[in-house]
């Protein structure tokens, strides 16, 4: 299992790097990594799994995060309430972007990363909606349309494949500017 040992932290090149593509079949080996890295986010929000292995709570894991520099990552965003489904639980590969808004959002608690082992207080501006494009183990192509919560975490992660981490997009001389047409949005945690 992936534990916080084989997730780097920032300063480690590969988190700095663009991320390759895949390409489909996936071969056995790269199936079995995003399996793990959704197996760690699972974990990582079950307190007493979490506890037991000294897991950081995570809603997003990118593959360049265990070192491994490739275009995917695992999202699982927890329903609101215990025992609700994931509001998005999805391993994807070669996400992209195909469109955004022009609104723009960011968490009220500012965001954090399990590759950054500091807290970096200020607003990341994201856009509050975006149309995702990608595709699962089997090379299926999805489209959805997300917004809010889902999205910022989406961008985050996206983030990841291009050697982005969410402090870049900081305002270094007014931390929580709202220059943007601009919702600050409740509650967050790891991204
Ligand atoms: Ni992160």
């Amino acid at each position: 299992m992936i534990t916080m040992h084989d997730i780097i932290r920032e300063g480690h090149p590969t988190l700095r790097a663009r991320a390759e593509k895949f390409t489909f079949p996936l071969s056995d080996e790269e199936k079995q990594t995003a399996q793990k890295m959704m197996e760690f986010l699972e974990n990582s929000q079950d307190p007493e799994i979490a506890e037991k292995y000294n897991l950081r709570a995570g809603v997003g894991l990118a593959a360049p995060q265990i070192d491994v520099s490739k275009r995917m990552t695992a999202v699982l965003v927890p329903g609101e309430e215990e025992g609700q489904e994931p509001l998005f639980k999805h391993i994807l590969i070669n996400p992209t972007i195909l469109s955004e808004s022009v609104q723009m959002a960011a968490l009220a608690e500012g965001e954090g990363c399990l590759s950054v082992d500091r807290e970096i207080p200020g607003y990341v501006p994201r856009h509050a909606r975006i149309k995702l494009r990608w595709y699962d183990l089997d090379g299926n192509e999805h489209v959805e349309r997300l917004r809010d919560y889902v999205a910022i975490v989406v961008q985050h992660e996206i983030d990841h494949l291009n050697g982005v981490l969410f402090f870049d997009h900081i305002n270094k001389e007014n931390p929580f500017a709202k220059e943007n047409p601009f919702a600050a949005t409740e509650d967050l945690i790891l991204l």
